[in-house]
């Protein structure tokens, strides 16, 4: 009797299982939520805003719509991390008032109190943004957007708006937004880049409140295919070196190298009051026309933190695009950041290039790892099913030997979905092909084309990083030099990494990771 009893609950445990196997489909959660992505809870998320650290915690800030999964009514959302991978979201941070919504901006630390909104044992963190009204946009107005400020004392738990915003009002042009301030330490002074339309404008300021147009940048040099928005000034070290450049990133949208948004930048030095490029950018534009930060499609909006410890410059970026954000297959969020790279300076005979490469603290999260030394075939199994969890991964390709063919690798999964990419060292480009995916048939231009972006010569020897999570690579070849962002949305999760190629006599050396980390 008893094993009867036992056979039966067997039987009707394994059926349920059954039952619930064939009737559910994996959910969005399981899908997409990224698993060490920034990405809100619910609702609609853009541009990262007010980068910046302090009391042993960084703080990311972003364009958000709590009440829909679409564009909206614009509020600051907020989170925070120790060590820039693991993010918690907390209350929401700035919300529209009367003056308009909030839309993209930045914050600094005032260590000097010069805006006199703490003391000097208590540093205000000042947030300086757009706002964006609304009821003027209606009414057919030109100035729509003026930049306003908050402080918050206790680390951004709370905020209070400045009672005189706004504190730059509009000078009568319709795009005038995205105020991204620092601290200029050399002639003691508040530096911001703000878009104007097409060009980006320089302003300076003692305390914050009151700022004194100094220059305008930009109008015909670099890429013009859309609007500018969210610009960055910011000194840099070139690499092994102690001369200081100054770095410009403007976004524009659209106009990116595969087409809608994407993020570039310009070279050069600034005197306090003018930023202009140099004689050896100035030879790379004639050439390039214009340095693109990423090629991927989804990458945007990246900006730099405020008061990194050690002088780092520190990004992060929105990972979508213009093209089709607001269309993406996910209901109760839409999209995530990429993950926060550092970027440094390097310059070559042809030019500067603005290297990104994850940050460092992503390797204390390393938790299982294959190592493999391959002679490359025709066809290879790079990682199988149960080796590690690609949706949660970081793999080091290192290609040697190289011939003048091309190198492709998918992520796979049992459904036959795809995302291809590599080197194509006949066509000297790298690729990203995820027009077989999964779900590819929303939005404008999401799957149609094939992202490429030029390589200056045959590499016989080369480089790549893998940042791989449940619905997002990114690629970052030869340490940063250049780098590829993309999201995917297969229905089922990548669980293979194969390498094709149609050339023989390479090896490769390749270091996968997964990460210990939810
Ligand atoms: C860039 C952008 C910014 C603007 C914000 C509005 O993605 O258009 O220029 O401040 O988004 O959400």
């Amino acid at each position: 009797m008893k094993k009867i009893i036992s056979t039966l609950i067997i039987a009707a445990t394994f059926q349920s299982g059954l039952h619930a196997q064939s009737d559910s489909k994996p959910s969005e959660e399981q899908l997409y939520r990224p698993n060490f992505h920034f990405t809100p809870k619910k609702g609609w998320m853009n541009d990262p805003n007010g980068l910046y650290y302090k009391d042993d915690a960084y703080h990311l800030f972003f364009q958000y719509y709590p009440d829909g999964n679409k564009w909206g009514p614009m509020h600051w959302g907020h989170a925070t991390s120790k060590d820039l991978v693991k993010w918690e979201e907390t209350d929401i941070a700035l919300y529209p008032d009367d003056l308009g919504y909030i839309f993209s901006g930045s914050a600094v630390v005032d260590k000097n109190n010069t805006s006199g909104f703490g003391d000097s044992k208590n540093n205000p963190v000042v947030a300086i943004y757009t706002y964006h009204n609304p009821n003027r946009e209606k009414d057919g107005k030109i100035d729509v957007e003026s930049q306003g400020i908050a402080y918050s004392l206790d680390n951004s738990k709370t905020w209070t708006k400045y009672s005189s915003n706004p504190v730059l009002k509009n000078p009568g042009i319709r795009d005038f937004r995205d105020p991204k301030v620092i601290w200029d330490a050399k002639r003691k002074q508040w530096v911001m880049a703000l878009a104007a339309q097409d060009r980006a404008h320089l302003y300076t300021s003692k305390n914050l409140k009151n700022w004194t147009f100094q220059s305008e940048f930009g109008k015909d040099l670099g890429g013009h295919g859309g609007v500018w928005e969210c610009p960055d000034l910011f000194p840099l070290k070139l690499e092994g070196s102690n001369e200081e450049k100054w770095v410009l990133i403007v976004n524009i949208n659209p106009g990116g190298p595969n087409n809608g948004s994407a993020g570039q930048y310009f070279v050069g030095d600034f005197d306090g009051k003018t930023f202009k490029i140099d004689e050896l950018f100035t030879k790379q534009l004639n050439k390039e026309k214009a340095a693109w930060l990423d090629w991927g499609k989804d990458n945007y909006a990246s900006v730099s933190f405020d008061n990194v410890p050690q002088d780092k410059r520190i990004i992060i970026g929105w990972m979508s695009n213009w093209e089709y954000a607001q269309e993406v297959p996910t209901e109760t969020w839409r999209s995530s950041m990429t993950v926060a790279r550092e970027v440094s300076l390097k310059k070559t005979k042809d030019g500067y290039i603005l290297k990104n490469i994850p940050v460092a603290q992503l390797k204390k999260y390393h938790e299982k790892s294959i190592r493999k030394t391959i002679n490359i075939k025709a066809e290879n199994q790079l990682v199988g099913k149960s080796e590690i969890d690609l949706s949660k991964a970081i793999i080091d390709l290192d290609l040697k030997k190289m011939s003048s063919g091309k190198y492709t690798f998918a992520l796979k999964n049992t459904l036959g979905e795809q995302v291809l990419f590599g080197i194509d060292n006949k066509a000297k480009e790298l690729f990203i092909d995820r027009s077989k995916s999964g779900k590819t048939d929303f939005g404008k231009n999401y799957a149609t084309s094939v992202t490429k972006a030029p390589l200056s010569q045959v590499y016989s020897n080369a480089k790549m990083k893998l940042i791989i999570d449940k619905a997002s690579i990114e690629i970052f070849f030869n340490d940063g030099e250049k780098v590829l962002t993309e999201i995917f949305f297969p229905n089922e999760n990548f669980s293979e990494l194969t390498l094709n190629t149609d050339t023989n006599g390479s090896s490769l050396v390749f270091n996968a990771y997964q990460l210990n980390i939810k």
